[in-house]
């Protein structure tokens, strides 16, 4: 699949795997007393194997819920201003709210989001994101829970797309840069 298009396997199928259970029980026990069931909203497109993995490997009942969301102006770095495509379908009021994401690079669309979601009352609110990149740790973003801290590089797979294309890769990879000149 994308033969060539992936210079280097950086996490795979087995590691993301582990690293979900991992986090999934981690999360377990931290609202293992919480009134209610979890509320997990996923990020889409890009969190959405995370979520259903996630979902799937959390040993206690969690709701799914999902958002999209998009950043104005450039395509390639986040401007921090960014439009609802799809909000939630229900409210958060009173509910132990926890942001599934795929990556947290800037972290400018994950502090939006965070106040955007504080603003509904949840009786809390969590990040866990599966890959975090270093200029992420500019940003005083609270982060619960991160999987895996990788390199400055633009990855691809498990969700994470360029161009669309890739989200469906078991494993996350750096793309090969004759990719971006290519256009594909
Ligand atoms: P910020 O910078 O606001 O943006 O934290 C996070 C969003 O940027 C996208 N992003 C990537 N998408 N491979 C991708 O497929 C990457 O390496 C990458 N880095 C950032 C992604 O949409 C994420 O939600
Ligand atoms: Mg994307």
């Amino acid at each position: 699949m994308y033969d060539g298009d992936i210079a280097s396997v950086l996490i795979t199928e087995q590691q993301i795997n582990d690293k979900v259970v991992e986090l999934a029980k981690q999360v377990d026990e931290d609202y293992r007393n919480v009134s209610g069931d979890l509320l997990l909203v996923g990020v889409l497109k890009g969190a959405v194997m995370f979520m259903t993995d996630f979902a799937r490997a959390l040993p206690q009942p969690a709701q799914l819920e999902f958002m999209a969301v998009s950043s104005y102006g450039s395509t390639t770095s986040s401007s921090g201003v960014v439009r609802i495509l799809k909000d939630l379908d229900r409210d958060i009021a009173g509910r132990h709210v926890l942001i599934l994401e795929d990556i947290i690079d800037s972290g400018l669309t994950l502090s939006w989001l965070l106040k955007n979601l504080e603003a509904r009352n949840p009786a809390s609110l969590e990040v866990c994101t599966l890959l975090r990149k270093p200029d992420a740790v500019q940003v005083d973003v609270p982060v619960g829970y991160v999987g895996f801290d990788i390199p400055n590089e633009f990855v691809v797979g498990y969700g994470l797309d360029y161009a669309e294309r890739y989200r469906d890769l078991p494993h996350i990879g750096s793309l090969d840069p004759k990719v971006y000149t290519s256009g594909v």
